[in-house]
C-alpha cells in the first residue's frame, strides 16, 4: 500500500463513471469507453492501474500521444535483469532454454508435443512447468492427470501445469500491483473495469503469455528458479503470433510504468535464443508447410524471435520409392473392375500421400535448424502410454 492513494470508498470506481459509462459498456473493442473507466479509476484514485490501464488504452487507441512518465515502483511480474542474446545461440540443445513458445496451424499436434515435449524434459531431470492456455485444455488428458486449473499443481514427479485464464491471470496481475485484497476488489469486481479491460485488444493475451512469462524468471523462497523450463501450449498460429506481438507493441507504444516494464524483460528474454525459443510443430502436407514458412517468415523477420525447433508430425513410413511411385502414379490406364485393382488404387493413393510427404519434408528441412520428427501413430495419441511413446523423439 505504500506507493499507492487508497480509493475513497470500496465503489468508488463505480460511482465515479459518470454518464459515459454506458460508452464503456458497449463491450470489446471500445476503446474510448475503455479511456472513460481509466479516467474513472483514475478519479478513485488508483494509481496503479490507471497507469497500468492507460497504457494498454494508448495501445487499444493507436498509440495516441501520452506525456505520462515515471515508475510505480516493485514489478509484480519479476524483477530478473535479462541479459540480451548471445552467439552461443546455435549450440543451445532444446533443452536448455528456459522458455519455450509451442505453435503452429490449428490441429497440427501443438498439445501432443507439448506433452511429450514436458514428459522428455522431465524424464531428463529439469523441473518443467506446462502451461496451456486452450479453455478446453487437452494437456490433462494426454498426461493423465486431474483436469488443469488456474492453480499451478504438480501432475507427476518434476511436472506441474496450470491453465491460463485471462480473467484469472488480470486479476492475479492486478492484485499483485494493488497489493491489497480491499482495493483490488473494488478495482476489479467493478463491472466497468471489467468490460474496459474486455475491450482493450491484447491485454488478454498479455495477461497469459505475462504469466506464463513470470513463472519462468520466478524464484523460490531459497532464490533459485523455481522451473526449469516453462512449455506454453500456445493458441494455433494467427492467434499464437498476434500473442507474440503484444509485448513487442507494448514495448513499442505504451509509455514507461509496470506494464511496459514488465513486457521490455519478457521481450528481452523472448529474444534470447540461449533462453528463449518457438517450437513450430507442423505436419508433412501441403497447407501445413506454407503456413509452416509464412510463420518462419514473421518469427525470423518481423519479429526477430529464435526458433527452438520444428516439429514435423504424423510422418509415415515410406513404402514406396519415387521409381514405384512415379509408375503407380501413372498407371491412367487402370481399369477398376479387375482383380488387384483395389489393391493398386490403395497403392495409388499412398504413393500421392508419400510424394507429398516427400516434398513438404524437403521444403521443411531447407528451413534448417533443429528438427524432430514423430512418427503418425497408429493408435490413438490422446493418451499417456503414447505420450510416452513420443517423447523418446526429444
Ligand atoms: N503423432 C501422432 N499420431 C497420431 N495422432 C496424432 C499424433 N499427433 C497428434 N495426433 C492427434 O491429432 C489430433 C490433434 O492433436 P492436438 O495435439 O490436439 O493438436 P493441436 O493442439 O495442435 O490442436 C489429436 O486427436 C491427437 O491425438
Ligand atoms: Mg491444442
Amino acid at each position: 500500500m505504500a506507493n499507492l492513494g487508497p480509493p475513497a470508498t470500496g465503489n468508488a470506481v463505480g460511482e465515479g463513471v459518470p454518464d459515459g459509462g454506458g460508452a464503456t459498456a458497449r463491450g470489446p473493442g471500445a476503446a474510448e469507453g475503455g479511456a472513460l473507466a481509466a479516467g474513472a479509476a483514475l478519479a478513485a484514485g488508483v494509481p496503479e492501474v490507471v497507469e497500468w490501464v492507460l497504457g494498454a488504452g494508448v495501445h487499444a487507441a493507436n498509440a495516441q500521444a501520452t506525456s505520462r512518465t515515471g515508475e510505480t515502483g516493485e514489478s509484480p511480474w519479476g524483477s530478473m535483469v535479462l541479459r540480451a542474446g548471445s552467439e552461443l545461440a546455435q549450440m543451445t540443445p532444446l533443452d536448455q532454454r528456459r522458455f519455450l513458445f509451442v505453435t503452429g496451424k490449428g490441429g497440427v499436434g501443438k498439445s501432443t508435443v507439448t506433452a511429450a515435449l514436458a514428459v522428455a524434459l522431465a524424464a531428463r531431470g529439469k523441473r518443467v512447468l506446462v502451461t496451456a492456455c486452450d479453455a478446453k485444455e487437452r494437456i490433462s488428458l494426454l498426461l493423465g492427470s486431474d483436469p488443469l486449473t488456474p492453480e499451478v499443481a504438480e501432475l507427476r514427479e518434476r511436472l506441474w501445469a496450470v491453465k491460463l485464464m485471462p480473467q484469472v491471470a488480470l486479476r492475479e496481475y492486478g492484485g499483485m500491483v494493488l497489493k491489497s485484497e480491499i482495493v483490488f476488489g473494488a478495482v476489479f469486481d467493478n463491472k466497468y473495469v471489467r468490460q474496459f479491460f474486455a475491450g482493450v485488444p491484447g491485454l488478454h493475451e498479455w495477461a497469459m503469455l505475462g504469466k506464463a512469462w513470470f513463472h519462468s524468471i520466478e524464484e523460490t523462497s531459497a532464490g533459485r528458479p523455481r522451473f526449469d523450463v516453462v512449455i506454453f501450449d500456445a493458441p494455433a498460429t494467427g492467434h499464437g503470433l498476434d500473442m507474440l506481438r503484444v509485448p513487442k507493441v507494448i514495448v513499442d507504444v505504451v509509455p514507461p510504468g509496470v506494464l511496459r516494464r514488465d513486457a521490455e524483460r519478457a521481450w528481452t528474454m523472448f529474444q534470447d535464443p540461449v533462453k528463449s525459443g518457438v517450437v513450430v510443430v507442423t505436419l508433412p502436407e501441403d497447407m501445413p508447410t506454407n503456413e509452416t514458412i509464412e510463420l518462419y517468415d514473421a518469427l525470423q523477420n518481423e519479429l526477430s524471435l529464435p526458433i527452438a525447433a520444428l516439429v514435423v508430425n504424423g510422418v509415415i513410413d515410406e513404402v514406396f520409392d519415387e521409381v514405384e511411385r512415379s509408375r503407380l502414379l501413372s498407371d491412367l490406364a487402370l481399369d477398376r473392375t479387375q482383380n488387384g485393382d483395389e489393391a493398386i488404387a490403395c497403392g495409388i493413393r499412398r504413393s500421392i500421400r508419400e510424394r507429398i510427404q516427400a516434398q513438404s519434408l524437403s521444403r521443411l528441412r531447407a528451413l534448417g535448424g533443429a528438427r524432430v520428427e514423430l512418427p503418425l501413430l497408429r493408435k490413438d495419441a490422446a493418451t499417456p502410454e503414447a505420450i510416452a511413446e513420443l517423447s523418446a523423439r526429444f
